[in-house]
């Protein structure tokens, strides 16, 4: 990686006696540099090594820009993690060491598993220690992933790149002709805003990160700044994970072409849906297929942080200058380089049929507010905690929440205040009902693990995974809401 980034930019770094001041300038901005190939994180196919993974949580540098060196954190590596790719029916046994001096956990971010699986804030690692859990994989073709989720320590864990992909397949999937080529025609994408300073990664701290979540100036695509891709002139999946530990990112072309929506955090949708644009808060998965049989170089582009006019109010001045320092504007995310012209490839009509949960199967209902814990951002009342609770209450590593009878079926309605929260609930998938009271819209389709709310959404859940040995967690995966306290915890048994 290292390599091939020095390559691209052979001409255009200034290489000796005043390099440093050169580099100070170029990186200023944080982001300005040529377009990089964008990395791809090695796969580990668990059937490959006979269902046999081992993972390293490591300290290392990482050069996002050439010659500056950021201390990051990663698995097998200094910044993210290899993609585990799994198949439905196996069981996995992955050990992970922690060569961190910190203790850290490895969340399975959408695996249907039992609670002490799970690798929540209380499947503490120790530094040195080694964790062994052995994953049942029970559940439909999918693109989840795995991150820390280190009691307090999440959002600075993950920040510094404590994250990557697990894809669980199976035959289902296999059956329907889905590119399906790592790196090649299926290609993962972990989307990140990171914060740069001449050139070197920086961990915002202070009110703006507690309140907002820690963002960034620049946008990485599996820890690639400016990256493009080059990509095969026909059909090609892409799978999209929002890693960021706060931006939402509307995500469309630039020459506004339509897409082909087919999974969702559970997996495959019914059938394709077709779009020009889609949400993806932090926590959130989407598949889509996109045509590039037309030969045209095209980039994928956020649109702003719906969250943003929280952030700076209305003032459009302030937000463009907020904009610049915290990231969270219009930017291009990754450019696209089709290469050989394979004409256009036909998209299945169908995808799978799922088995409905009847909404009349809900035995009961929970409510739940994710607050701020306060009138505004100037009514004080900001506590040790930061205000984050749940139904006003912050988090407690050994207070239980809710107690589910396993099995059962619920409606869980949600809503938040203030801004909008990814809400996200360990062990279960559910299926959106409504959306402020009406019917849900477009993106809430499919089965999902992490929805974005802010008016009440009422969610359909089913507890099909045990939690006795150790509770499962539902929070906001903003990931410095949930670490000052945006979070719960419930046992199903
Ligand atoms: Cu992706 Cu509880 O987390
Ligand atoms: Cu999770
Ligand atoms: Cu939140």
């Amino acid at each position: 990686m290292k390599l091939s980034r020095r390559s691209l930019l052979g001409g255009a770094v200034v290489i000796g006696a005043g390099a440093l001041v050169t580099r100070s300038l170029w990186y200023a901005a944080g982001a300005a540099i040529e377009p990089q190939s964008l990395r791809i994180p090695e796969l580990l196919d668990a059937r490959k090594l006979a269902n046999t993974i081992s993972l390293e949580v490591q300290a290392g540098n990482t050069e996002f820009f050439p010659g500056r060196a950021s201390k990051t954190l990663g698995y097998n590596g200094s910044y993210l993690g290899p993609t585990i790719r799994v198949n439905r029916g196996d069981d996995v046994e992955i050990a992970v060491s922690n060569a961190l001096k910190e203790d850290t956990t490895v969340h399975w971010h959408g695996l249907l598993i039992p609670g002490e699986l799970d690798g929540g804030p209380h499947q503490l690692i120790r530094p040195g220690a080694t964790w062994r859990p052995r994953l049942p994989i029970r559940q439909p073709a999918a693109t989840l992933f795995y991150h820390s989720h280190a009691d307090r320590r999440t959002g600075v864990q993950v920040y510094s790149g404590l994250a990557g992909l697990f894809l669980v397949t199976d035959d289902e999937e296999r059956t329907l002709g889905l590119p399906s080529e790592y790196g090649v025609d299926d290609i993962p994408l972990v989307l990140q805003d990171r914060q740069f300073e001449d050139g070197l990664m920086v961990l915002p701290e202070g009110m703006m990160a507690r309140m907002m979540g820690r963002r960034g100036n620049t946008t990485l695509v599996n820890g690639t700044p400016n990256a493009f891709a080059r990509v095969p002139g026909r059909l090609v999946r892409l799978r999209l994970v929002n890693g960021s530990n706060a931006r939402i990112f509307d995500l469309s072309f630039d020459d506004q072409r339509t897409f082909h929506w087919i999974a969702s955090e559970g997996g495959l949708l019914e059938e394709p849906i077709q779009v020009r644009s889609l949400t993806l808060a932090p926590g959130e998965r989407a598949e889509i297929l996109v045509d590039f049989s037309d030969g045209r170089r095209v980039a994928l582009r956020t649109g702003p942080d719906t969250n943003l006019p929280m952030m700076m109010g209305q003032l459009s001045r302030a937000r463009s200058l907020a904009t610049k320092m915290f990231g969270g504007g219009d930017e291009v995310v990754l450019q696209f380089e089709p290469t050989g012209h394979q004409g256009p490839a036909a998209v299945p009509r169908r995808l799978i049929s799922r088995q409905r949960v009847n909404a009349s199967q809900a035995i009961r209902r929970r409510r739940f507010v994710l607050g701020m814990g306060m009138g505004g951002m100037m009514g004080g009342g900001m506590g040790s905690g930061g205000g984050m609770v749940i139904n006003g209450r912050a988090f407690e590593m050994d207070r239980i929440d809710e107690r589910v009878s396993l099995g059962d079926t619920e409606i869980w309605e949600i809503s938040g205040e203030m801004m909008s929260h990814p809400i996200h609930i360990h062990g279960v998938q559910f299926e959106v009902l409504s959306r402020n009271g009406g019917k849900p819209i477009a993106r809430d389709a499919g089965m999902r693990d992490t929805v974005l709310v802010r008016e009440p959404v009422e969610l359909l859940v089913r507890f099909t995974q045990p939690a006795v040995k150790a509770p499962f967690m539902y929070h906001c995966h903003i990931l410095e809401h949930e670490d000052n306290g945006m979070m719960g915890q419930f046992v199903t048994t």
